[in-house]
């Protein structure tokens, strides 16, 4: 805890909140967020897609990102496998681990988000409880939910990686859509049905979609 006199230190400490049970102080954003999207000509978003493994996350999160570099937007990609190969190396995909895997990309996302750039996130998040998190850590009208509806069966033909192979002989338990759950999103902000050859119409469709969202709101200068 803070104690002086000194009036900047006060403001400072004015514009801290405290929790009674946590010895960390946590600054209000707000203001640097909004600082930082006036710089970046942007708004901050997270565009959060979900799907079975295999059904083109990753691949329409790069052409995504890459479409909106070329319009001048500043991304950042978390997906599946370079979160798991680090930050979240320790994890395994029990339902448990799961759900920590998605909580802690939410809040690096928030993060992210507070710097003023665009998120866009590739993970299977299989549950409505892992997506309903990840949405209330990043707050509701930051979260734009895609859910990329690729059937099963495409994702399984597919097989990049050759996991679906091994999770029918049981040599990987826990596989999404083989012998662990996944539940297809309620209400998403967007569904992209990835059986369509023309990738750049997805794109495209994707775009007309998202860009009202993020696009620089001069009025935030206000
Ligand atoms: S999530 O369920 O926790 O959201 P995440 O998106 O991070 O999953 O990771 C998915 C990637 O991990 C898949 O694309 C696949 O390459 C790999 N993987 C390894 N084991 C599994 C499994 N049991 N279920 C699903 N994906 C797996």
């Amino acid at each position: 805890m803070y104690i002086g006199n000194n009036k900047d230190n006060n403001d400072n400490f004015n514009n801290m909140t405290h929790s009674t049970n946590n010895i960390y102080t946590v600054f209000d954003k707000i203001k640097d967020r909004h600082a930082k999207e006036i710089y970046l000509k942007q708004q901050a978003k997270v565009i959060w897609f979900t799907g079975l493994s295999g059904s083109g996350k990753t691949t329409l999160a790069s052409l995504l990102e890459k479409k909106l570099f070329e319009l001048n937007y500043f991304c950042q990609i978390l997906d599946g496998d370079n979160v798991r190969s680090g930050i979240n190396k320790n994890l395994k995909f029990t339902e448990a681990d799961r759900l920590e895997n998605i909580r802690r990309i939410a809040e690096v996302s928030k993060l992210f988000m507070n710097c003023g750039i665009i998120l866009i996130c590739a993970f299977i998040s299989p549950t409505n409880e892992m997506r309903n998190m990840a949405k209330e850590i990043i707050g509701e009208g930051d979260f734009l939910e895609v859910f990329v509806d690729t059937p099963l069966e495409i994702c399984e033909q597919r097989d990049p990686k050759g996991l679906y192979k091994k999770a029918r002989t049981g040599e990987i338990k826990n596989f999404t859509g083989i012998s662990s759950p996944f539940e297809v999103p309620d209400k998403p902000f967007l569904v992209v049905k990835n059986d369509n050859p023309d990738v750049d119409k997805t794109v495209r469709t994707m775009l007309l979609k998202i860009l009202p969202e993020i696009r620089f709101d001069p009025t935030l200068n206000i």
